[in-house]
């Protein structure tokens, strides 16, 4: 039935649209056409588009490159880190055919995780906090991640995941580990989450710019994306500056005392000092944004440029935007578009 369906459709095409051509023509095209089948989904991560936000920036002077990562398969950069872990680790023998996966996520790392291990055969397990959004547990389970779902401190609140909130995430994840004799896709770890930025998500903006990035910014959960492509872009040109950003209020690394730690930004900041993939003298500066800032520029991202992102891309546009209205007038931005706003349909976010 198929089969039959496909040749009605191509006699329509060649004898019907392109009748003045000779018929062998589109047989030519397709000849000298390369094959691009991917064989799996996990070739598919990667090679997202890079988008000029002219429209948000039309009072603005200065430029601001976005790129687009929840054109990956999980809908987030974190199917990135995901397949470079796995990939790495079985590499290095660390990881046995046929063994559990375990890791901690806010949910993107985890999705991609269910990704990448669903198709080479691991069993995986996400733990997550209960204040993450129920999008991204539900479609792990799809993915055919095993999810528990851990309680959030008795003063915290759904939607908004502190650093102690991610104290009990962690202690559960040690726990199963343990007790499933399972390998740790640790993200704030593993240098494969580093090597994942700095092997494709930097190089790709490189290329895809032309190499014309004055300044880069990036909202911190792991700081392995910062670091990745901070490394890229100075190696490429070590007069890239690079900003940490940070939500208003919990700006530890910035040195400011935490006095919000509940704030809306998910993915990130959750004012821990201590992240060994951040390499302090690669960070030429930071940038605080609020949660108001984030959610009113992930909306302004969605009404005047149709890209459908959540709260922490609106954090980095958002602090791109500061940069070149104060110390970068007339020069080129470089931002992650984190994940798809998808992810917070149950959220206040498109309220
Ligand atoms: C939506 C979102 N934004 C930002 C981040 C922070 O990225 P990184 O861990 O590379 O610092 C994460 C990490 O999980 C995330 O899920």
């Amino acid at each position: 039935m198929i089969h039959a369906i496909k040749n009605h459709f191509r006699f329509n095409l060649l004898t019907t649209k392109y009748t003045k051509y000779p018929k062998c023509f589109l047989g030519q095209i397709l000849m000298i056409m390369k094959p691009d089948l991917h064989p799996s989904a996990i070739e598919a991560i990667g090679n997202t588009p890079l988008v000029d936000l002219a429209r948000i920036t039309r009072n603005v002077d200065g430029r601001i490159l976005a790129k687009l990562e929840y054109f990956n398969p999980g809908f987030s950069k974190k199917d990135r880190i995901a397949r470079q872990i796995i990939a790495d680790a079985e590499a290095s023998g660390e990881l046995a055919a046929g063994q559990t996966v375990v890791e901690l996520t806010s949910g993107n790392t985890g999705t991609g995780l269910a990704i990448v291990c669903g198709i080479t055969g691991y069993p995986f397990v996400a733990v997550m906090s209960k204040g993450n959004s129920i999008e991204r547990a539900r479609m792990m389970s799809a993915l055919g991640a095993e999810v528990v779902l851990v309680d959030q401190l008795p003063d915290s609140v759904p939607g908004q995941v502190s650093g102690g909130d991610l104290e009990l995430v962690e202690r559960e994840t040690q726990r199963i580990v343990k007790e499933r004799d399972a390998f740790r896709a640790d993200q704030f770890l593993l240098e494969s989450n580093f090597r994942a930025h700095y092997l494709n998500t930097g190089p790709e903006i490189i290329r895809q710019s032309g190499g014309h990035i004055d300044v880069f910014c990036d909202f911190v959960g792991t700081g392995g994306s910062f670091a990745g492509c901070t490394a890229a872009f100075k190696e490429h040109n070590p007069s890239v500056e690079c900003f940490v950003v940070e939500p208003a209020g919990a700006a530890i690394l910035a040195g400011m005392p935490v006095t919000y730690p509940n704030h809306r930004i998910q993915g990130g900041g959750y004012a821990m000092l201590n992240l060994p993939l951040l390499n302090p003298a690669q960070v030429d500066g930071y940038v605080t944004v609020s949660d108001r800032q984030a959610i009113e520029m992930a909306r302004k991202l969605a009404r005047e440029e149709g890209i459908f992102a959540g709260f922490s891309s609106g954090a980095n546009v958002a602090a791109a935007i500061e940069l070149l209205e104060t110390n970068f007038e007339g020069q080129t931005a470089a931002v992650l578009i984190c994940d798809s706003g998808l992810k917070y349909l149950s959220t206040d976010l498109w309220d």
